[in-house]
């Protein structure tokens, strides 16, 4: 498949063909995005946080441990539009702070877009980035990098004023120049209305439907993460249990003397050579 353009991602909205996207932290993670051509956009996620680097949230990941696994990611991506997120810290504290780090990630790692968690807050940086040339996809909605502020992981916008709330950070976004906006856990009515208002694509995670296209964590689709599973997250396969089982069985056949067999999966030393080394 021709790699993934932003125009291609406007044209497959126009046409309402539903935008694929799936996250990667790592080259095999990568390729396995980039296995289907159906895949259109591959996101280095700060989920990578939790499900790659074992830590409880998604703050305490840094822009170097972000870059170090996005390059891992790009080397792996053939057709997909590749985005990473933007850790939290790294844009918060002044726009000329959000743009270097930004044209770090960017450069060091070779991602084309970045993602940013925020709404009305984050329209100074999303301009100045689109400015610049760096695609922005926003992130609004029940945003995890807030999740101690809010009490916790809920959905949002159920309310008229946080529905208003989030269709107004929307239109300020795309005022701003972003090239999508990703919606997390919100009702699929407010999922359809956000998306009938906006004309640049949205990606929705528990947002319904309606959205012009869908985006699952790597793990939650695989069957990998044993963590706590969210209502929207489908497992589409179940490696945890094939992981687990070829651990078992790999520890069973060694101590049961099955593995290694001497005729199909050792070396053997010529007859002679042998007789003169001992
Ligand atoms: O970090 C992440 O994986 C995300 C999800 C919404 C896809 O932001």
């Amino acid at each position: 498949r021709k790699k993934v353009t932003i125009q291609t991602l406007n044209a497959l909205r126009e046409s309402k063909t539903p935008i694929t996207m799936l996250t990667a932290y790592d080259y095999p993670s990568a390729l396995a995005c980039s296995s289907s051509p159906l895949i259109d956009i591959t996101l280095v996620g700060d989920s990578l946080a939790q499900v790659c680097l074992g830590y409880t949230s998604t703050t305490q990941l840094t822009l170097e441990e972000m870059i170090h696994h996005a390059r891992a990611v790009a080397r792996g991506t053939s057709h997909p539009f590749l985005v990473a997120e933007m850790p939290f810290g790294s844009f918060h504290t002044s726009v000329s702070d959000a743009v270097a780090n930004a044209i770090r990630l960017v450069k060091d790692s070779g991602v084309e877009g970045v993602k940013l968690e925020g709404g009305r807050e984050i329209v100074d940086v999303v301009r100045r980035l689109t400015a610049i040339g760096i695609p922005v996809m926003p992130h609004i909605g029940l945003k995890p990098q807030t999740h101690v502020a809010t009490s916790g992981y809920k959905v949002q916008g159920r309310s008229v004023d946080g529905a208003r709330k989030i269709v107004l950070d929307a239109l300020a976004l795309e005022e701003a120049g972003a090239f999508s906006v990703l919606i997390e856990a919100v009702p699929l009515e407010l999922g359809k209305y956000v998306t009938d208002r906006l004309k640049i694509p949205t990606i929705g995670i528990g947002a319904g439907p309606h959205t012009s296209g869908q985006v699952l964590v790597y793990d939650d689709v695989m069957g990998t993460w044993s963590g706590h599973k969210a209502k929207f997250a489908r497992r589409f396969a179940n490696l945890k249990e094939a992981r687990d089982d070829a651990v078992q069985r790999y520890c069973d056949a060694i101590r049961d003397g099955s593995f290694p067999n001497p005729e199909t999966e050792s070396y053997t030393m010529d007859k002679l050579e042998w007789a003169k080394f001992i």
